[in-house]
Order: C-alpha cells, then sequence, then structure tokens
C-alpha cells in the first residue's frame, strides 16, 4: 500500500470532514508540508494556494518571522488560564489593537475562532441593554446572504446565507435586512442601493425599541457568495443604526488585517462600530484564536459593584500565549513589509483580468476588492453545492491551484506574498479552466440533444 493510499485508508475510517458529504465526496488530498503560496502532498505535487486556506494564511505557510515568534513563545510559556491572571503577549496585542482601531474600539475580548468572536459580540450587545435596564432591546438584525459562522447564534444571525434550514427550529428570531450587492459595470447600483435603505428604516422604525443590535459583514459577504458592496451602503446603514441607538457589530473575520485594502474595512467605511469581530488573519493561519473589540463605553455598562453586570464568558484557551505572540508578530509584519502596498499590488493585477473575463458565458458579475477577486459562473445565484462549480474545483486541483468555488462564485484571496508569476499562473488557470468547463458541457449537451 502506498502512502497516499496507507493514509487515505486510516482518514476515511477515522475523521469526520466538515462541509463534506461521506458517502459522495472524492478522496480528500493529504498536504504533508507547506511553504510560502504553496501547499506540498505526500507524493511532493504543488498546489498553489489561491484562497489562503480558508482565507487565514496571511502571510503564508510556515513564515520565517511568525515561526520564530511561536518557538520563542513556546520557550517561555505555552498556556496560562485568563481569569485572575495576564501575560505579555496578550496585553501587547490588545494594546497594539487598541492603537490602530478607530475611537474607542478598545476593549479587547479573546474567544477561539470567528464564530465565537461573532457569539461573544451578541451576548455582549445582548446583555449592554439589560445592564442599562433596556430589556426589551432584545432582537438583532442581520443581512439577507449573511454568514457569521456555525454555532447557534452565528447561525441565527446568518441564517439568511440559506445553509441553516436544518436548524432551524434552534435559532432565534433576527429580522433578516435587504443587501445590495454589486459588481463591475453594475450601473442601477445606487437605484437598488435607494430602495433597500428605504425597507431597512421601515424595519428599524418599526422595531425601534427592540433591537439590541445589527451585525454586518462590512463590504463582502464572504461565504454567502463573496458578495462586495459598496462602502456608501454599510455607512448609510449603519448611520441608520446608530440614529435608532442600534448597536453596530462589524464582522471583519474574513476582510480585516488587509483584505480588502485597509488593516481594518471599518476604516475604508469611515465608521467605528461599537464592536468588531476578528480571527482567520489575526494569527495568520497558525493557531485558531479571534477577538472582539468593544468600545469603552460598552465596556463601562459592565462594571458594577455587584458581580451581576459581569460578562460570564470564557473559554479554557482564552488567550492563548501562542496565539497571541503569532498575533503580535503579524501585525508587525504589516508594517516591516508594507503588506498594503503588496495588497493594492494585487488589486491593480486583479483589475487586469476584468478584461479578459469580461463577455466570457462563464463570467458574470465580475468584481474586485482589494486581494479579492471573484466572478459567478451563472448568473443566477445558486447554492453552496454546484456542478459546474465542482467540476472547477477538482480541474483546478488536478492542475495545480487551490481554488474552492463557493456555491456559484469562483473567487481568489491569495496570501500577500504571492508574486507576479503565480498570480499570472492563477489567472491563466481560470480561463483554461472555465474552457474545460465549456467543452464538458457543449459535449453533454450534444449527448442530450
Ligand atoms: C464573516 C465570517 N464570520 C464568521 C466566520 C466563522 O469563522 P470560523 O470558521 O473561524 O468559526 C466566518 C468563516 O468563514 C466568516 O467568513
Amino acid at each position: 500500500m502506498s502512502d497516499v493510499e496507507n493514509y487515505i485508508k486510516r482518514d476515511k475510517r477515522y475523521t469526520w470532514h466538515p462541509f463534506t458529504q461521506h458517502m459522495t465526496e472524492r478522496d480528500p488530498i493529504v498536504i504533508k508540508s507547506a511553504k510560502g503560496t504553496c501547499l506540498y502532498d505526500v507524493e511532493g505535487n504543488e498546489i498553489l494556494d489561491m484562497i489562503s486556506s480558508w482565507w487565514t494564511c496571511i502571510h503564508g505557510h510556515a513564515n520565517e518571522d511568525i515561526n520564530k515568534a511561536l518557538r520563542d513563545q513556546a520557550e517561555t510559556m505555552e498556556h496560562v488560564m485568563f481569569a485572575g491572571f495576564t501575560h505579555p503577549s496578550a496585553i501587547e496585542l490588545s494594546e497594539k489593537l487598541a492603537g490602530i482601531l478607530p475611537e474607542d474600539l478598545n476593549r479587547t475580548f479573546f474567544s477561539d475562532n470567528g464564530s465565537t468572536a461573532v457569539e461573544v459580540a451578541l451576548k455582549l450587545a445582548f446583555q449592554y441593554w439589560k445592564n442599562k435596564g433596556e430589556d426589551q432591546r432584545k432582537n438583532f438584525l442581520a443581512f439577507e446572504g449573511a454568514y457569521h459562522g456555525d454555532t447557534v447564534g452565528a447561525m441565527s444571525v446568518g441564517k439568511g446565507c440559506g445553509f441553516f434550514n436544518m436548524y432551524e427550529d434552534l435559532l432565534f428570531k433576527v429580522e433578516t435586512l435587504p443587501y445590495v450587492p454589486t459588481w463591475e459595470s453594475d450601473t442601477d447600483v445606487e437605484q437598488k442601493e435607494k430602495d433597500a435603505l428605504a425597507v431597512i428604516e421601515q424595519k428599524m422604525i418599526a422595531d425601534k425599541d427592540s433591537i439590541a443590535g445589527l451585525i454586518v459583514e462590512p463590504l463582502m459577504q464572504g461565504a454567502g457568495g463573496i458578495r462586495l458592496c459598496r462602502p456608501e451602503f454599510i455607512k448609510a446603514v449603519t448611520d441608520m443604526a446608530r440614529a435608532h441607538d442600534i448597536l453596530v457589530i462589524f464582522d471583519e473575520v474574513a476582510v480585516g488585517f488587509g483584505r480588502t485594502g485597509t488593516l481594518f474595512t471599518c476604516q475604508k467605511i469611515g465608521v467605528t462600530p461599537d464592536f468588531i469581530c476578528l480571527s482567520k488573519g489575526l494569527t495568520a493561519g497558525y493557531l485558531p484564536m479571534s477577538i472582539t473589540v468593544a468600545r469603552d463605553c460598552i465596556f463601562d455598562a459592565f462594571l458594577d459593584k455587584g458581580f451581576g453586570k459581569a460578562f460570564l464568558h470564557g473559554h479554557s484557551f482564552t488567550a492563548n500565549p501562542l496565539a497571541c505572540a503569532i498575533a503580535v508578530r503579524s501585525l508587525e509584519l504589516f508594517e516591516e513589509n508594507k503588506l498594503l502596498e503588496k495588497v493594492a499590488h494585487i488589486e491593480t493585477r486583479h483589475r487586469e483580468q476584468i478584461k479578459r473575463l469580461e463577455g466570457h458565458a462563464y463570467a458574470h458579475k465580475i468584481r474586485v476588492k482589494g486581494s479579492i477577486f471573484a466572478f459567478n459562473i451563472n448568473s443566477d445565484d445558486g447554492g453552496y453545492k454546484n456542478d459546474d462549480a465542482e467540476f472547477l474545483r477538482d480541474w483546478f486541483l488536478s492542475h495545480g491551484l487551490n481554488i474552492r468555488p463557493l456555491g456559484n462564485a469562483v473567487y481568489l484571496m491569495p496570501p500577500y506574498c504571492i508574486t507576479d508569476d503565480e498570480l499570472t499562473r492563477a489567472y491563466d488557470g481560470i480561463l483554461e479552466g472555465l474552457a474545460a468547463l465549456q467543452e464538458k458541457n457543449s459535449v453533454s449537451l450534444k449527448v442530450a440533444v
């Protein structure tokens, strides 16, 4: 039995993969090592990781500087409980974030992943109103198409993406707002936003005393299909929320740490949310950790002489020192390696591809923002699973590219260390993959006729 067969046999017997139907899914690829932009399977084949392994590895894989920070921290202290104790790496990280984030977004609450960062924000918003004696403010607003993670609260505010119908009975009530995705040459976006804003305002007015908060994926709905929107739209919605005393949660789990061209997307929009949720790029793909940063005025509402108003939430691995040390080093690398300039360069390269794809039968709604490049292969929106998308995913992998379409959307979100040649390889690969898809579908059309 070869090494690959051996690993696959054991994987199939003992592991349970996420978002996977094990009855029908093809064998997973066994990755043995990773360096820079590339993954290497057990047989030594190279795969260019064009989606930064679920949008996490912003500096590429096995970055020497981060490896060193991790080693240094491991030799000093691997973990300490975070109630009644603290440690230098957590303090440094919190201080750095407070220095970069706008206004009084200063209070860092640590948890373990993007979903828990959202759970924490929802619980904090809910309890904020209770602590202030406004118990009736307990409902949330979220967008249609939004995805905020897979835990119960995150699924509740993410039910607009349609992935969670199975769990409907478990979820709490959330009012869904219209979202206005946009793309290149979208001529009537302003009118669509105007119409949506009118509906949103009505909903805010109708429920104005019962809404605790609004949760937003700023500028990009990720898992819902890489749907970009204009900063003006998000700014208008958040201004409206503010006018009705609704707390604003920015879920920047996907778009934080440079993805859209600024370190945090709230900076691009010019809004200071009440909470910002961060994960993925926070630890550059090394370790699971997340952060919910709250404004000082939110924190103050939890202060009291008694224990009743305290936030009773915590995880065993809260503020794990290894993860904090990595996050600190990752932030330093933004400066040292001028990463935002790299993202701007990636955006320029992405924009050059628009002309190559325009008019292609399998490229609709082409869109670019920072390091994000996306288009839809069909003109309708489709679901999470889609035969053409599966074909493309496998085609890309067999041609050394990790490009994993999300439903109908083919997209790139490369690590920021990507080279020009690697980008060209990916763009050319996309065009060749689409040609293969066209060929497959014209053959099946002929067979059907
Ligand atoms: C915007 C957003 N929020 C939350 C999450 C959940 O993060 P995690 O998978 O780390 O729980 C994701 C994951 O893709 C996301 O894109």
